[in-house]
């Protein structure tokens, strides 16, 4: 009988965003299987509103519970776990559950300035789980926080487009410079946000052009090796951590989405230099747990 450490850690985003928190939770934990699940098919969440990413999260919970045997799940998407981490943990509360929400606490840690900007999508930094974050910090630094409409979409639908000389005169670079100008001054001077959260897993992947925006001193905050290491201590506390002579057969990493196989596959290749072949299509029905997948084929 296979051990239950043996068995992988479902990962799953609106879409191609989460591959970051899946890149840092590869390094840390080298002996583990993961199953990754991109919801590209009804992204973005982030301005859909919480009963349509609840029901979203709910279906895919069960999806990587039912059809991978996942012993453990992140929620690599902020807009997720703000609206159904929760209701997630309840019904599940034996199965070890981590979430995001935009690093605005190790943002204290870093600036000198105390003017923070924070960036996320507007189901994210609009929702009530962030609002208590925010308001517990109140009066230790300025936060500046910019819901970015489009952005994530942006990023998403850019994924197998060739990567453009420069940043400029791109989708995701318009919308990177509208936000960030009306944020207000970035840098080290006082005044100015000298640190910058991307608070939606997608940004770090418009990297380039937001750096290109505030300026080589702002320090970004992401939480992908943060989430790394709060899986790791999960598994540990839990006993589930595999260990190296348990590594399996099975693949170490399958790669699903619901949407465009060309995209993942492009992102696979560009972010985590997995091959094509890794990658397949899944349908996931919100209200039944019919499913329907493609071939799978192993890394
Ligand atoms: N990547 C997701 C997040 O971290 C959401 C992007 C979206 O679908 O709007 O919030």
């Amino acid at each position: 009988m296979t051990s239950p450490n043996s068995q992988p850690i479902g990962v799953f985003d609106s879409g191609v965003g989460g591959l970051s928190v899946l890149r840092a939770l590869r390094a840390e934990l080298p002996h583990e299987r993961f199953v990754y699940l991109a919801d590209s098919a009804h992204a973005p969440y982030g301005e859909r509103g919480d009963a349509y990413v609840g029901a979203r999260t709910h279906a895919i919970t069960r999806h990587l519970l039912e059809q991978h045997g996942i012993k453990a799940l992140v929620v690599a998407c902020n807009t997720a776990t703000a609206a159904a981490i929760h209701e997630v943990r309840s019904r599940y509360p034996a199965l070890p559950l981590v979430g995001l929400e935009p690093a605005i606490k190790p943002a204290l840690a870093v600036t000198q300035t105390g003017r923070v900007g924070v960036i996320g999508t507007r189901g994210t930094l609009t929702s009530a789980k962030f609002g208590k974050l925010l308001a517990g910090l109140q009066g230790q630094a300025e936060f500046v926080v910019q819901p970015c409409d489009g952005l994530a979409h942006a990023i998403e639908r850019s994924v197998d487009r060739p990567v453009p000389a420069s940043p400029q005169g791109t989708e995701t670079w318009d919308l990177c410079e509208r936000y960030i100008e009306a944020m207000g001054a970035f840098g080290t001077a006082a005044g100015e946000m000298d640190t910058l959260v991307l608070g939606c897993t997608h940004y770090i992947f418009a990297e380039r052009d937001l750096r290109t925006l505030v300026g080589p001193a702002v320090r970004f905050i992401e939480t992908g090796e943060p989430v790394a290491r709060q899986t790791r201590r999960l598994l540990e506390g839990a006993g589930l951590l595999a260990a190296p002579q348990e590594q399996p057969a099975a693949p170490d990493l399958q790669l699903y989405t619901t949407g465009g196989l060309p995209q993942l596959q492009a992102a696979a290749r560009r972010w985590l230099d997995v091959p094509a072949d890794g990658c397949h299509t899944v349908a996931i029905t919100s209200e039944t747990t019919e499913t329907t997948e493609t071939t799978q084929h192993s890394l």
